[in-house]
């Protein structure tokens, strides 16, 4: 089990880093490791908040999951305001990818390559790595991270498997092309942000059709929201949170039930309700974690347990 960590949190929240420590063994940096933080200007690269959740593995044994080499968010403006020919933003890329993967080699032992590529309707989406190198960016940012670390796990992440059947048949084609030409790819993280409302049979496509793939498979950003109408004023009540528990059950059960050697873990993404960046995304309230605001056990909790049982 992993979750997503907020570097302030692990320095100034004793319960926090309490709770981490005690509970998880993989740890991904919820942002410290996104572009923009560690490569802030083009000849500038930013260690100091990454290397701190490193060096925190480090001395608890846990792993570190990395997240992420290539996403079209969380780009510094030096990127997005990058003036050149198709070589120079290739080098762009591959510069990027290279320093970071070199510079964490045999201490971040696996990576999101690239987040996010596809749109829902199983399409590309049209972003910024699309517009200046083609379709094929996705397979070089693979080589990229294989060329400067032959030993990493190298993961394509990305939503919407439980709810696109278009959108996940479209990643399996990928890998398999990958698989076919290949392309190093070890990895299918899904990232698994769904609603206590969301069916068995779709967890189960999701789950199975990414094990079928042979790959290794990450839930890599778990939560399960609540508050699916964004009704300002829900608050969580014994029933809803019951709900949770029995679908994070079923998720670990089916995860669990997939070949052993493809099971790289469950990742939340956050650990508490109260650092969870789905309020903020949805803009309404929500307990999407484990755990609550005080870092107390939830129901959800026991439902990991019962579910990995
Ligand atoms: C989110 C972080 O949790 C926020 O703090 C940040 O403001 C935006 O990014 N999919 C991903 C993650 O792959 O990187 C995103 O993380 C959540 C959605």
């Amino acid at each position: 089990m992993g979750a997503s960590l907020n570097v302030s949190l692990m320095k100034n929240n004793i319960k926090y880093n309490g709770v981490v420590t005690k509970e998880y063994n993989s740890i991904t940096a919820e942002n410290a490791m996104k572009f923009d933080a560690l490569h802030p200007a083009e000849n500038t690269f930013s260690w100091n908040d990454a290397d701190y959740l490193v060096s925190f593995a480090q001395a608890n044994n846990k792993r570190v999951h990395g997240h992420t080499l290539n996403w079209y968010m969380a780009l510094p403006s030096w990127v997005t305001n990058f003036v050149g020919d198709s070589t120079a933003w290739e080098n762009l890329l591959k510069t990027h990818i290279q320093t970071v993967v070199t510079y964490f080699k045999g201490k971040v032992k696996s990576w999101d390559v690239v987040n996010e590529a596809f749109n829902d309707d199983g399409t590309l989406r049209n972003s910024i790595w699309v517009q200046k190198l083609g379709t094929d960016y996705i397979a070089r940012c693979f080589q990229y991270a294989n060329q400067a670390d032959p030993d990493a796990i190298l993961f394509y992440n990305d939503y919407g498997h439980e709810y696109s059947a278009a959108k996940r048949t479209a990643i399996i084609n990928m890998i398999t092309g990958f698989k076919n030409r290949g392309i190093p790819i070890h990895g299918i993280g899904m990232q698994f942000h769904i609603t206590y409302t969301q069916s068995d049979a779709n967890i189960s496509a999701a789950i199975n059709s990414a094990a079928a793939t042979g790959l290794k498979v990450h839930i890599s950003e778990l939560d399960i929201r609540l508050n699916t109408n964004l009704a300002l004023g829900l608050s969580l009540t014994p029933a809803l949170a019951e709900q949770q528990a029995a679908r994070y059950t079923f998720i670990v059960k089916t995860y669990k039930a997939i070949p052993t050697a493809q099971q790289f873990g469950i990742t939340t993404w956050n650990v508490g309700d109260g650092d969870s960046w789905i309020p903020n995304w949805q803009g309404a309230p929500d307990w999407p974690l484990p755990f609550d605001a005080n870092y107390l056990r939830k129901p959800a909790y026991r439902g990991i347990i019962e579910g990995g049982k």
